[in-house]
């Protein structure tokens, strides 16, 4: 299915950034295992600590052509390249949705976000501080 390919773009991206045991797996995560979330792993910068959702539970959450608007308005905190998502054909997202609606809505929803002030439970990702300008 295309949405397939349209994801594995992004999941590689993703498990890039994971650093879990699936990150040194190559690219060989199976499909049932896909887009589940972040798990524990939170992100943390400046806009608080953020965690990768459950995609597969989002997306069943809504009809076909809700999700198309969402993704055309999505927008959220870092790391995620929400334009992207914004930037995606019709066709694409439609297929996208269908493609997650063939996996099942399982798995858990992520984890709260946690703002700026508060210290998040390990592990997470720190980002560095942006540099400053000259
Ligand atoms: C095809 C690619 C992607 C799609 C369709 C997608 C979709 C979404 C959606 C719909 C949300 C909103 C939350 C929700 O509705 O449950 C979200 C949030 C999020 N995504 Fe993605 N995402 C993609 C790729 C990525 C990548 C590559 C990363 C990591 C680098 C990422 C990290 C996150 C994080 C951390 C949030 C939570 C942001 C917040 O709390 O404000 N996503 N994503």
């Amino acid at each position: 299915m295309k949405g397939s390919w349209v994801l594995r773009c992004a999941i590689a991206a993703t498990l890039a950034l994971s650093c879990t045991a699936d990150a040194a797996d190559g690219g060989n995560v199976p499909e049932r295992d896909w887009l589940l979330g972040s798990g524990p792993l939170g992100f943390r910068g400046p806009w608080g600590t953020t965690y990768a959702p459950n995609l597969r539970l989002t997306a069943s959450t809504m009809t076909e052509a809700e999700w198309v608007k969402y993704a055309k308005t999505l927008k959220t905190r870092p790391p995620m390249p929400w334009f992207n998502v914004n930037a995606m054909t019709e066709a694409d997202s439609r297929a996208m949705y269908r493609f997650i609606g063939s996996l099942g809505a399982v798995g858990r929803p992520a984890q709260a976000y946690v703002p700026p002030d508060k210290q998040p439970n390990p592990p997470y990702i720190q980002w560095p501080a942006p540099p400053k300008s000259q």
